[in-house]
């Protein structure tokens, strides 16, 4: 029964296939209708077709070589190669300075089908899924937003750009097509932040670190001092800058000798973060100190930091005003 009831359907297929080309010679004359209810019938169906498929003009990409359709092979070729068929009628997708290697092999059809989808574009797959079809997916446990959206073309475009990796503005700027560059803005602005440097500290797909940062700076303003602990800061600044208890060299931040950074920091059981005075972008007090750091509870503690020449001053809510001054060290 299976058998004799295929044989019957190949018959049908064969004969159809025949009749879509009956009378046609058509070497030279108007294209024939190659669409119909029995061949190619599902062409032009999808939700999203392509321009020159929806008008029919199937011969503008495939070329009759002269042999009989569709009892031979061969009776067709492509006018081109992909990448030059496309642009006969499209702008070139390759002559910026930084080519998605996708796009530089030439292969248009591995992203677009070259008749129909039922995506917008004809693309083959939507949003990340395109980019994971040749890309490994990562399961940071930190991810970005846009990228756990799977908007992989708000950053990179697809085809090619001005930009490495096709990023659609370079830099910083790509940062404040999202998030508020005023925020970025101030008297005292970290080097690295004001180069636009942003993903010398974040990584912009995502982290298994906290606020998406490429190495160790925990949360907490209070831990045991070990160099791991700011492993983002060190990859710039010397971490012998809380190293040892005497210098003359390691660091501004000290009275006469006496390095403050390593009384404040360098504690085995309780050392201050960081964080306690440091703010990792912009600041409106010198050397991007806090004006405030999270005390008891609610209560904010006020830091008010004046710089001098040689030290400076801190009035700070948790103990009276004190001064350090490198030449002139202060007496405690
Ligand atoms: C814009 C150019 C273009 C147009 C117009 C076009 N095709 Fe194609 N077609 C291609 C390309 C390129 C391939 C090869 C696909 C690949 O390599 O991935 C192809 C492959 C095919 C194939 C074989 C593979 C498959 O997808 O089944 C058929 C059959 C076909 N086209 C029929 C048609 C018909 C019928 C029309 C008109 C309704 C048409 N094409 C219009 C570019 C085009
Ligand atoms: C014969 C001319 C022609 C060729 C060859 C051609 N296209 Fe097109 N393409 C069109 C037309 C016409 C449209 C419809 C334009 C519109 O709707 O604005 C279109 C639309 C598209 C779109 C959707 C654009 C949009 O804004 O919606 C994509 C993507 C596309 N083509 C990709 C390709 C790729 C990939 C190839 C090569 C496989 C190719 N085209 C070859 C004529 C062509
Ligand atoms: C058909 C396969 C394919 C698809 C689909 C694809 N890529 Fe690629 N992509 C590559 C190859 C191959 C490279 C070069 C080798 C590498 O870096 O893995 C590459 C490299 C890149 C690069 C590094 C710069 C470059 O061009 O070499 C970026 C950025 C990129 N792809 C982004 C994307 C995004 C975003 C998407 C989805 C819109 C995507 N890719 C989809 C194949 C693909
Ligand atoms: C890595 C996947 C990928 C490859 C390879 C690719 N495209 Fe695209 N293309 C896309 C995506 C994604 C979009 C939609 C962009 C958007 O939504 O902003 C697109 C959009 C387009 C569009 C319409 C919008 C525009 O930018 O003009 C055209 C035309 C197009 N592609 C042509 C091509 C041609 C021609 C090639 C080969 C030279 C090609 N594409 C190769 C992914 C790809
Ligand atoms: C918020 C912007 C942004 C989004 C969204 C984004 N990227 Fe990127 N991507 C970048 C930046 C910036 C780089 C440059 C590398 C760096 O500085 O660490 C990059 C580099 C890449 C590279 C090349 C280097 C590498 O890491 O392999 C690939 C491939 C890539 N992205 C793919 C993707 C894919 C796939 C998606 C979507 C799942 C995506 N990107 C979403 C910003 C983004
Ligand atoms: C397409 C929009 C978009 C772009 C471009 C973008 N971001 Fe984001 N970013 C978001 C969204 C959405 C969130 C999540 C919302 C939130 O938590 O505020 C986010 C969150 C973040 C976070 C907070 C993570 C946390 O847990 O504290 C950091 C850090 C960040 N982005 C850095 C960057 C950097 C650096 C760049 C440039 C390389 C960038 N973003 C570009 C949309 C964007
Ligand atoms: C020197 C390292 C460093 C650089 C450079 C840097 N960041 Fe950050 N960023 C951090 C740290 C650390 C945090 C975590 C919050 C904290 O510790 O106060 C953070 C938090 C964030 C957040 C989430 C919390 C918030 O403040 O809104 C966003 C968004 C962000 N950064 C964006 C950016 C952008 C955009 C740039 C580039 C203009 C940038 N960062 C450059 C270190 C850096
Ligand atoms: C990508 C490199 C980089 C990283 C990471 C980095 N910095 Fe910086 N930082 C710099 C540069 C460059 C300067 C300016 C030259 C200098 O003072 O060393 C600077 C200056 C500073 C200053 C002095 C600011 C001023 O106004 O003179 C402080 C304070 C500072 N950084 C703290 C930190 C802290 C805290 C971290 C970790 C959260 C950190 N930095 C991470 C590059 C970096
Ligand atoms: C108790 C507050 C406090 C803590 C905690 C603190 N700093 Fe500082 N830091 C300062 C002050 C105040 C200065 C300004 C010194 C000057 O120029 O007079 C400074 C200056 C700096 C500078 C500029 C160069 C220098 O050493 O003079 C860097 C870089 C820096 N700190 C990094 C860090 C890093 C990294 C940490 C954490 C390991 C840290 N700071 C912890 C208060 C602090």
């Amino acid at each position: 029964m299976k058998r004799s009831a295929s044989a019957a359907a190949s018959t049908v297929v064969a004969v159809s296939l025949l009749t879509c080309f009956a009378a046609a010679d058509y070497a030279g004359a108007a294209p024939p209708n190659c669409v119909t209810a029995q061949c190619h019938a599902r062409m032009g169906k999808e939700k999203h077709v392509h321009g020159p498929v929806a008008s029919g003009d199937c011969t503008t990409c495939h070329q009759p070589t002269g042999k009989a359709h569709p009892a031979e092979k061969g009776a067709f070729k492509l006018a081109d190669t992909v990448a030059k068929l496309c642009i006969t009628c499209h702008e070139s997708k390759s002559n910026k300075k930084h080519v998605h290697s996708a796009v530089a092999s030439g292969s248009c059809t591995d992203c677009h089908d070259p008749h129909q989808s039922p995506n917008k574009m004809q693309l083959k797959e939507t949003g990340a899924a395109l980019c994971y079809m040749c890309h490994e997916k990562r399961s940071p446990k930190y991810g970005h937003g846009p990228v756990e959206m799977g908007e992989c073309t708000a950053c990179h475009d697809p085809h090619q750009g001005d930009n490495k990796n096709q990023l659609k503005l370079a830099d910083g700027k790509l940062c404040f097509s999202c998030h508020d560059s005023a925020k970025f803005s101030g008297k005292s602005i970290h080097e690295p932040v004001r180069t636009g440097a942003c993903t010398s500290c974040h990584k912009p797909h995502g982290s298994d670190f906290p606020h998406l940062l490429v190495k160790n700076y925990p949360d907490e303003l209070y831990l045991p001092y070990r160099p791991e602990n700011y492993a983002l800061c060190f990859d710039c600044h010397g971490a012998d800058l809380a190293k040892d208890r005497r210098t003359d060299t390691l660091t501004n931040f000290r009275n006469g000798d006496r390095n403050l950074h390593y009384t404040h920091v360098n504690n085995p059981v309780k050392g201050r973060s960081c964080r306690v005075c440091h703010q990792p972008h912009v600041n409106s007090q010198a050397k991007l100190i806090n004006e405030k750091v999270a005390g008891f509870g609610k209560w904010e503690i006020p830091i008010n930091f004046t710089k001098t020449n040689t030290g400076g001053t801190c009035m700070v809510g948790c103990h009276k005003p004190q001064s350090y001054d490198r030449n002139k060290p202060v007496q405690y």
